[in-house]
C-alpha cells in the first residue's frame, strides 16, 4: 500500500527508487540536448508508461521497442514515433502494417534484402511509405548487415529506390561496450562505431542519399565521444535503471542502480555454512552467472556474502570467507540483492513496486510478451 515502507512487501519484490530513475533520466537528457543529438530512449529495460513518461520528458514521443508486445502497449497509450529496432521478423509484417497504418510514424528496421521483399509484398495504406533503417553491424556480431561489406550499401540503395519504403535512417548498436572495463575501453567503441556509422553516412551522401543516423549502448552514451554529436539519434535505454554489471564496465556508480530485490532470509543451514533466501531465479534471473566474486547478485550492505546457487524459488547465500553467524540473519529477515542485470531481473516481475526514499509510491506494470 502507498505510504508504507518496502520492507513491509511479501518478497521477492523488485522495488525501484524513482528519484535515482529520475535522476538517470534526466542526466542523459541533458548530456545529449547539449551535444544536439536526439535522444530517442530504449523501452526495453522496464517497458512500463511511467517510466516511459520520465524519459520522454512526456511527450511520448521518439521511443525505440524491442518487441511488438511493447509497441501496441505504447501506441495504445498515446505514444508515437516509435522505432521498433529488431529486424524485421515475417510473422509480424502484418502487425507492423497496421502499427505503421495507425501511427503518425511507426519505423522498423531490417538488415536482409528479403526482408525488404517482405514490405514490398506489403503496400500500406493511402499511398504511405514503410519507414526503414538499416541495421549495421559495426563489431557487435550480432544482427546486422556488415558495414564493411558491398552488400550493406547496395541495401541501403535498395531500401531507397523501392516503391513503398523510405530510408529513415542507418541504426548501429555498440553492444560490444558491454566487454569494456573502464571509461577509455568503452570510449575506443563508441569511437570506433561512431566513425563506421559516419563513414557509410558519407558513402550514402555521395550517391545522393541523405537519411538520419543512430548509434547507442548505456555504456556509450553514459560517456559519449565528441563525433556522437554528428549523428542524428542515440537509443540508449538500460541507464534509467542501471545495475551492477554497468558498474563494473564503469558506465555509472552504484548509487546509481535504482533497482532491488528484497528478499527473505527463510531457512539456515549450518551443516552447509549457508542460509536459504525467497530469490530463486524467477526473482532474479540466471544472468551473471560466474561474473561477480558475489555470486549472481550482490547483497547490499554485506561484501561477506555471496549468492552461489538458485532454484526455481530458492536461493543459496553462503559466506565468501570463514563460518556464517546464523544469529545475524534470522529467519524472516530481508536481504537486499542488487541485481547484475536489470532489464533480466526487470523482465521476471509483473509487478514493480515503486519508492522515494523507501516509503511506496504506487506500482508500475509493465508490457509483457513479443
Ligand atoms: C537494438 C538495441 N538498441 C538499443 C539497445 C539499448 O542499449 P542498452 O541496453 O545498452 O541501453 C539495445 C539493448 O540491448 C538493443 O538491443
Amino acid at each position: 500500500m502507498e505510504g508504507d515502507t518496502i520492507t513491509d512487501l511479501c518478497t521477492p519484490a523488485l522495488v525501484v527508487d524513482v528519484d535515482i530513475v529520475k535522476r538517470n533520466a534526466q542526466r542523459m537528457t541533458e548530456r545529449f540536448l547539449k551535444m544536439g543529438v536526439q535522444l530517442r530512449p530504449h523501452m526495453k529495460t522496464h517497458k512500463t508508461l511511467e517510466c516511459a513518461d520520465i524519459m520522454t520528458g512526456g511527450s511520448r514521443r521518439c521511443i525505440v521497442v524491442s518487441t511488438l508486445a511493447e509497441a501496441s502497449f505504447y501506441a495504445d497509450h498515446g505514444f508515437d514515433d516509435i522505432l521498433y529496432a529488431y529486424s524485421v521478423p515475417f510473422d509480424k509484417v502484418e502487425r507492423s502494417a497496421a502499427l505503421s497504418e495507425r501511427l503518425t510514424l511507426f519505423q522498423v528496421l531490417l538488415d536482409h534484402p528479403d526482408a525488404l521483399e517482405q514490405l514490398r509484398k506489403r503496400p500500406l495504406r493511402d499511398r504511405r511509405p514503410w519507414h526503414v533503417w538499416l541495421k549495421l553491424d559495426c563489431g557487435n556480431g550480432r544482427a546486422g548487415i556488415l558495414h564493411s561489406e558491398p552488400e550493406a550499401m547496395q541495401l541501403a540503395q535498395a531500401i531507397s529506390e523501392t516503391e513503398g519504403v523510405e530510408l529513415t535512417g542507418v541504426y548501429a548498436h555498440c553492444g560490444n561496450t558491454y566487454n569494456c572495463r573502464g571509461i577509455e575501453e568503452i570510449q575506443a567503441v563508441a569511437q570506433e562505431t561512431t566513425t563506421f556509422v559516419l563513414q557509410f553516412m558519407d558513402k550514402l551522401k555521395a550517391v545522393g542519399i541523405s537519411c538520419k543516423s543512430s548509434i547507442g549502448s548505456t555504456p556509450s552514451c553514459s560517456h559519449p565521444v565528441k563525433d556522437m554529436a554528428c549523428l542524428s539519434e542515440v537509443h540508449p535505454g538500460n541507464y534509467v535503471f542501471y545495475d551492477v554489471q554497468q558498474s563494473v564496465i564503469g558506465s555509472c556508480s552504484l548509487e546509481d542502480v535504482a533497482v532491488r530485490v528484497l528478499t527473505r532470509v527463510i531457512g539456515h543451514c549450518p551443516h552447509r555454512n549457508q542460509l536459504l533466501i525467497d530469490c530463486g531465479w524467477t526473482g532474479i534471473s540466471l544472468d551473471g552467472a560466474g561474473k561477480l566474486p558475489t555470486g549472481y547478485a550482490m547483497i547490499e550492505g554485506q561484501p561477506n556474502l555471496k549468492l552461489v546457487s538458485m532454484t526455481q524459488e530458492h536461493g543459496r547465500v553462503e559466506p565468501i570467507s570463514d563460518m556464517l553467524d546464523h544469529s545475524k540473519y534470522p529467519l524472516g529477515s530481508l536481504l537486499t540483492l542488487i541485481p547484475y542485470h536489470s532489464c533480466a531481473t526487470a523482465s521476471m516481475h509483473p509487478v514493480y513496486h515503486i519508492h522515494s526514499g523507501g516509503r511506496l509510491v504506487g506500482k508500475w506494470l509493465p508490457a509483457r510478451g513479443w
